[in-house]
């Protein structure tokens, strides 16, 4: 029997990850091939006539799984029974500014825009946040729609986890599909942690740990660390904007796996409300190693941390926390 189609909203659609994501969602990539969706899309007025030519193309690409769109710069008409909300608008970090900067301009549309998701979207919504500063725009986000579930409101790790799989396999000249485990801890910035210390390669001779075929600790604790750390950063130097069709394709990745599911033996990265696993501060929105089943994510339990690990782990924790501080000063 025919799928009932799932309303995806993408906040700010007529941006550079916005054109290559809504693609990506009516061909069926984040949620399954035999998934009808309707698109729900949101820019602001400026962008309304942008906005509308998305909508146009949508319609000329002749996508069989979508089975409307919505364009709007309205967020109440946006967010109105949404079941999933892929949050990408906002302002982008441009060449020179810091995290920081952004973080004035974005927690005050991330508070808005919650009260219009608690109000109007299904009450299991499932919400990633993409735009900077993710972790803490998806705190703002939860701290203001209090009736979301706090599981339900994540957000992008998953673009660094798949730059670090993308690293190892270069450096191995293995295949990317191959690598797995992989873990990205705490914020979606320079401080996060990209850590190899439970990774695995899939050989002819079974799973090896990546510390084991890389046999080069210098380079596994310095520069794939700080390539991963400042990707972003560099992706911004070479196209003078921020990545796009990584961003949108590991946007994909992260609610293909939440919703259905991660494969056997392997987990990925999310951004999510820490319990304080780890010896995290809990109540942040922290990257942690997560399986996912039945629509739910759970933290992996029982991962040895070593003293180096722990130190960064403790490192980006600080950041959030800092962060934290400041976004409810801007909203002050
Ligand atoms: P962009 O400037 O091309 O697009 C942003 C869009 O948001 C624009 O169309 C803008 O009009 C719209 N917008 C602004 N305010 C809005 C509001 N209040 N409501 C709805 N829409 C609004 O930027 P982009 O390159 O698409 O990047 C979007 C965000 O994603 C940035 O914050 C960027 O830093 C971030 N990003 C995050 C990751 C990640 O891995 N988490 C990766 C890449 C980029
Ligand atoms: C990225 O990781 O590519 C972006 O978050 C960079 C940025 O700051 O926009």
């Amino acid at each position: 029997m025919a799928k009932n189609p799932l309303r995806v909203l993408v906040t700010g659609a007529a941006g550079q990850i916005g054109y290559a994501l809504v693609p990506m969602i009516a061909r069926g990539i984040m949620l399954g091939p035999e998934q009808p969706v309707i698109l729900h899309m949101l820019d602001i007025q400026p962008a309304a006539e942008a906005l509308n030519g998305v909508k146009m193309e949508l319609v000329d690409a002749a996508f069989p799984l979508l089975k409307g769109v919505v364009a709007s710069t309205d967020a109440v008409e946006a967010c109105t029974g949404v079941n999933v909300a892929v949050m990408v608008g906002g302002f982008p970090r441009k060449e020179g500014m810091e995290r920081k900067d952004v973080m004035s301009k974005n927690v005050s549309i991330y508070k808005s825009q919650a009260s219009a998701l608690e109000k109007h979207a299904a009450k299991d919504c499932k919400v990633l946040v993409v735009a900077n500063p993710a972790n803490t725009n998806a705190l703002i986000l939860k701290e203001f729609a209090p009736s979301i579930p706090q599981k339900n409101i994540t957000c992008l790790t998953r673009l660094d986890h798949n730059r670090a799989l993308g690293q190892i396999s270069e450096r191995l000249s293995v295949q990317v599909s191959d690598v797995k485990n992989v873990i990205i801890w705490g914020n979606h910035s320079s401080t996060q942690y990209p850590d190899v210390n439970h990774a695995t390669v899939k050989t002819q001779a079974g799973e090896k740990p990546v510390r084991e075929l890389v046999k080069d600790d210098e380079w596994l604790n310095s520069t794939f660390i700080t390539t991963v750390q400042q990707r972003g950063a560099a992706i911004i130097k070479a196209r003078k904007l921020s990545s796009a069709l990584s961003a949108a394709s590991s946007a994909c990745d992260h609610i293909r796996d939440w919703v259905c599911g991660t494969s056997e033996g392997a987990w990925v990265s999310m951004g999510v409300y820490s319990d304080g696993s780890y010896n995290t501060p809990a109540g942040l929105i922290y990257s942690f190693p997560v399986t996912c089943r039945n629509g739910e994510w759970t933290i992996v339990q029982g991962l040895k941390i070593d003293e180096f690990s722990r130190k960064k782990l403790d490192l980006t924790a600080q950041e959030l926390s800092e962060e934290k501080s400041l976004a409810y000063s801007c909203l002050s």
